[in-house]
């Protein structure tokens, strides 16, 4: 018989998770504590934007015609409890107000719920990221007969779904011998382990690790070519060929060293501080100081990108001045604005007087929740109606696939500031436009 699959929590990961576990040929059935994701989901839809998810979702949710009708949607724990041989955990955790630790009490609230309904011989799968240590505790609470396996999740947005169904490896981490949940867990991911996607088995706290580690060095990676962004400035040097020259290292690699405004989102910041208040606790600070460093310099590219724009307005006030922003979410591909450093640079200008106008092709709708005073227009080319600078903050194609001419008709003055270095400059620059990308004087 084939395995019943249940998903615990259904955001990005968790939605994603169960349409991926549908799409591998299993029953799934996946649960939130919020009704409205579970009355949303059970008609298809996604309340996120991600591309390909919702055209997942629609092939295998049971209702909808021509689905496989193999995924479903509750809010009952005992209907999750009856139902699965296997349980993935896919809450969030956020960072705690007001600290650097990790909030855990959606997982301890997950596990509380599914140790009162788990069946005996069933298998539970973390997949949240969490603080090292806290498998071995939350193994604890589950009721003797039911195994704990963690098996983190490595899927980027704007590419969940491809992260999802072909991953580029699977960690799985568990306790003792462990033989029982290993087998479940290759029955489970048979399909990409089949085309060749790594399977790797460690204890708990390994598994735990892999996770803030892989994100750890992937912000650190930002952050150090940022670091030579700043550089480069002073030194009147172009980092974006610094990086394509070094990138060709492939022991250095180029990807994830684009400088800019840094990063943002819902894991890399949030995760780096979770990761260094861990080893505080654990007496292992030391190892992790350098973090607070690459945080630092995270940060302070966004005030950079604000004074970049001071600076094209004449050096002194933004009082009065109009600002085009395009871009609101923390990457492309998404509608997700959590930390995102355009926002944050909107928002700092606006908060010294300028009159911002903010266009984005996805995030609209969230960044006006989460900063409804800000200006916002329907297309790049109504927020640039009279700006007197245009700011690029996230790199969508469409601001790729701008006519500079036309824009250069509508701004009051032609002055692009690219914080994505993503542009191409020479196309700007014969439109009649001023532009300046970070970290490249000379470009
Ligand atoms: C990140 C990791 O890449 C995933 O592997 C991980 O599973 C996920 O966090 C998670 O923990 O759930 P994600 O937050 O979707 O994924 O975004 P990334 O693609 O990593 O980008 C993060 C930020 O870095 C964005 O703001 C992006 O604009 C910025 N970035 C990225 C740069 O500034 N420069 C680069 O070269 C690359």
């Amino acid at each position: 018989m084939a395995l019943k699959i249940t998903v615990i929590g259904t955001g990005y990961l968790g939605a994603t998770h169960a349409a991926a576990m549908a799409e591998l040929g299993f029953e799934v059935l996946g649960l939130d504590v919020v009704p409205e994701k579970i009355e949303t989901l059970s008609a298809g839809r996604v309340p996120m934007y991600e591309p390909g998810l919702e055209d997942l979702l629609a092939k295998h949710v049971a209702g909808i015609e021509g689905s496989s009708g193999r995924l479903r949607f509750t809010t009952s724990w005992e209907e999750v409890g009856a139902f699965g041989d296997v349980h993935f955990v896919c809450v969030n955790t956020p960072q705690k107000h007001g600290e650097y630790a990790c909030d855990m009490s959606y997982v301890d609230a997950a596990f509380a719920s599914l140790a009162g309904v788990v069946r005996a011989g069933a298998l539970v799968v973390g997949k949240s990221t969490v603080p090292v240590g806290s498998a071995e505790r939350l193994a604890a609470l589950l009721p003797e007969g039911v195994d704990l396996a963690w098996n983190p999740e490595f899927l980027r947005e704007g590419f969940a779904v491809q992260d999802t169904l072909r991953p580029d490896r699977i960690v799985v981490g568990v306790r003792g011998s462990g033989e029982r949940a290993e087998k479940t867990l290759r029955e489970v991911y048979a399909g990409p382990v089949g085309e060749g996607t790594p399977f790797v088995v460690t204890d708990f706290p390994t598994a735990e690790l892999v996770k803030t580690a892989a994100n750890s060095f992937l912000a650190t990676k930002i952050s150090f070519i940022n670091a030579m962004a700043e550089v480069c400035e002073a030194a009147g040097g172009d980092v974006a060929k610094l990086a394509e020259a070094i990138g060709h290292d492939d022991r250095i690699g180029a990807k994830f060293l684009r400088a800019g405004i840094g990063f943002g989102g819902g894991c890399l910041p949030k995760d780096i501080r979770a990761f260094m208040a861990r080893a505080g606790e654990l007496g292992a600070d030391q190892a992790l100081t350098f973090l607070r460093e690459i945080d630092s310099i995270n940060m302070r590219r966004r005030g950079q990108m604000v004074e970049m724009a001071r600076e094209a307005l004449g050096g002194t006030t933004f009082l009065g001045r109009r600002v085009a922003v395009l871009g609101a979410t923390f990457k492309p591909d998404s509608d997700d604005v959590r930390d995102s450093p355009a926002l944050n640079v909107a928002g700092q200008i606006h908060l010294q007087g300028g009159q911002v106008t903010v266009y984005d092709p996805k995030g609209m709708e969230n960044a006006r929740r989460v900063f409804p005073t800000l200006g916002y227009a329907s297309s790049a080319l109504e927020a640039v109606r009279g700006a007197d600078v245009v700011l690029h903050l996230t790199e969508w194609r469409e601001f790729r696939e701008l006519d500079p001419a036309e824009l250069a008709g509508v701004a009051a003055a032609r002055v692009l500031l690219d914080g994505r270095n993503a542009l191409d400059g020479e196309r700007w620059r014969a439109a009649g436009w001023t532009y300046r990308a970070m970290g490249r004087p000379t470009a």
